[in-house]
């Protein structure tokens, strides 16, 4: 027991809650006492439920407690969240450090004992400098504190998959002989379940570098894709069968390659913006654009999408019902930041369409919240007016003109769902947009629906409504 190296975790969102939980599965970590105690955990992963209930209140403790957990442990993880800065210098690309920095100031008030601080929430390079400067200034006791950066490449709706078999685990440190053996003390945790291959001991700047770099990358190549569906729509080719071509080639591969209406997440656009920041205050301007347009493609591909729903939908969206299958920002989450349903059901109650938008896991609160981002509380009123949450997928069906398939929900299958019955209920034309490219779009015009994909031309080849430049 005396031996056994304390964890305590700062922050319990969706890296915090699923890193320890498995942490306290594998590595027997001890932590504290109580928190997300209840049945109904407040973040949604296939699988965490499961790993919670078996370690709670054994090795894993949820806690208020900070005091008291920073006290007791060796190892400090700080996992609260750096969003994008709303206002200020910087605003809209900036992260602001707010958290980290109080973690940091918390951290040194309480300790009493040397720590090794783990930098696990995705921060611009140097946050790990800065936690050190401040744990240095405000350290009376004279104890070594080491700031190691070791990001969570972990996948929302995959979490503990990528937890339990992650394809590397990154720790950046000081190289000298106490960032290194801080860094040692770290891999040893994972060790219990991760290959040592598997772990990769780095400097510091590589480290932060690298998470902001692998998140752009894969934001990339959607953003790529996205501009090629865009091709795709006016020249004939399917940009399932581009995609497919491409990522035969060994060299390009085949993962993370399908079209969508435009990526989402808490990740993705956050940090390419702090990746453009940094680019941007070293005055490395053509990088800063580069990484840039990444974002501009993405934000195109929401707006393209509504602009075919409205095109095809004669022109007009005006007091049309509309159901919005799937609101999260991917499948198997709850969560909805940043999602591109959200800019597609605001663009089209703008439009002054009746949206109903029916999500497996997306509570009423956590849309309007989301829906109100970015918007003026004059414009959320008008727009909060037009849209309802429904409780099924035929209560927003019923009556609709149109479905649209925003997130890629198994339940949205057309081998999961009767789509013959959601036709019988909705007003004839029965348009259905698939922005995730689920259904097979054959097999659905031929029930009558009329249909459109991202990245394939319009089913109506006559109609060249869709082509025309704005
Ligand atoms: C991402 C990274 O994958 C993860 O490694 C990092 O730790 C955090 O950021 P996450 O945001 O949870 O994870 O989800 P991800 O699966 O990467 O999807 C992000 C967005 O891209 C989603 O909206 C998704 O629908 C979209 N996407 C993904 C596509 O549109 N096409 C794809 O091929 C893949």
């Amino acid at each position: 027991q005396s031996n056994m190296v304390k964890v305590a975790c700062l922050g319990a969102g969706y890296v915090g809650g699923p890193t320890c939980a498995v942490l306290a599965l594998k590595a027997q970590v001890q932590e504290r006492i109580a928190g997300w105690n209840s049945n109904e955990l407040p973040i949604y992963e296939p699988g965490l439920h499961e790993v919670v209930m078996q370690c709670r209140g054994k090795t894993l403790f949820f806690t208020t407690d900070i005091k008291k957990a920073i006290q007791e442990a060796d190892i400090v993880f700080v996992s609260v969240q750096t969003p994008t800065k709303k206002t200020g210098i910087g605003a809209g690309v900036a992260s602001d450090l707010t958290y980290i920095e109080s973690c940091a100031r918390t951290i040194a008030e309480h300790s009493e004992s040397d720590k090794i601080i783990v930098e696990k929430s995705t921060v611009p390079c140097g946050t790990a400098s800065v936690i050190q400067t401040i744990l240095k200034a405000n350290n009376p006791k004279g104890l070594k504190y080491q700031v190691l950066s070791n990001p969570e490449f972990l996948a929302e709706g995959t979490a503990i998959d990528d937890l339990m078999n992650p394809d590397r685990v990154l720790i950046g440190s000081n190289t000298d002989a106490g960032g290194l053996e801080a860094a040692q003390k770290l891999k040893s945790l994972y060790a219990a379940w991760v290959e040592p291959s598997k772990i990769f001991l780095v400097n510091t700047w590589s480290s932060e570098l690298s998470k902001l770099a692998a998140n752009a990358m894969l934001a990339q190549r959607v953003s790529s894709v996205n501009a090629l569906s865009a091709l795709c729509e006016v020249t004939g080719a399917n940009v399932s069968e581009v995609t497919r071509a491409c990522g035969m080639d060994q060299r390009i591969g085949k993962h993370f390659l399908q079209a969508s209406l435009g990526f989402g997440g808490s990740c993705f656009q956050k940090d390419i913006q702090s990746l453009v920041y940094i680019s941007q205050s070293l005055h490395l301007n053509e990088v800063a654009d580069y990484w840039r347009q990444v974002m501009t493609i993405n934000d195109y591909q929401k707006v393209r999408f509504v602009k075919r729903i409205i095109s095809r939908m004669f022109d007009t969206v005006t007091h049309k019902k509309i159901a919005v299958l799937g609101f999260a920002f991917k499948k198997n989450t709850g969560d909805t930041r940043e999602t591109a349903a959200a800019t597609v059901v605001r663009l089209l109650a703008q439009d002054n369409a009746n949206v109903f938008v029916y999500d497996p896991k997306v509570k009423e609160d956590s849309m309007l919240f989301e829906l109100r981002q970015g918007v003026s509380e004059q414009e959320f009123q008008q727009i909060q007016k037009k849209i309802t949450h429904s409780k099924s997928v035929l209560e927003a069906c019923s009556g609709a003109d149109a479905v649209v398939i925003c997130t890629e929900w198994d339940e949205f299958k057309d081998t999961n769902m009767n789509y013959e019955e959601v036709y019988k209920v909705m007003r004839k034309p029965a348009f259905l947009f698939d922005g995730r490219l689920i259904v097979n779009a054959s097999k659905l015009s031929k029930i009558g629906f009329q249909v459109e994909v991202i990245g394939s031309a319009s089913s109506q080849k006559h109609d060249t409504r869709f082509y025309k430049e704005e």
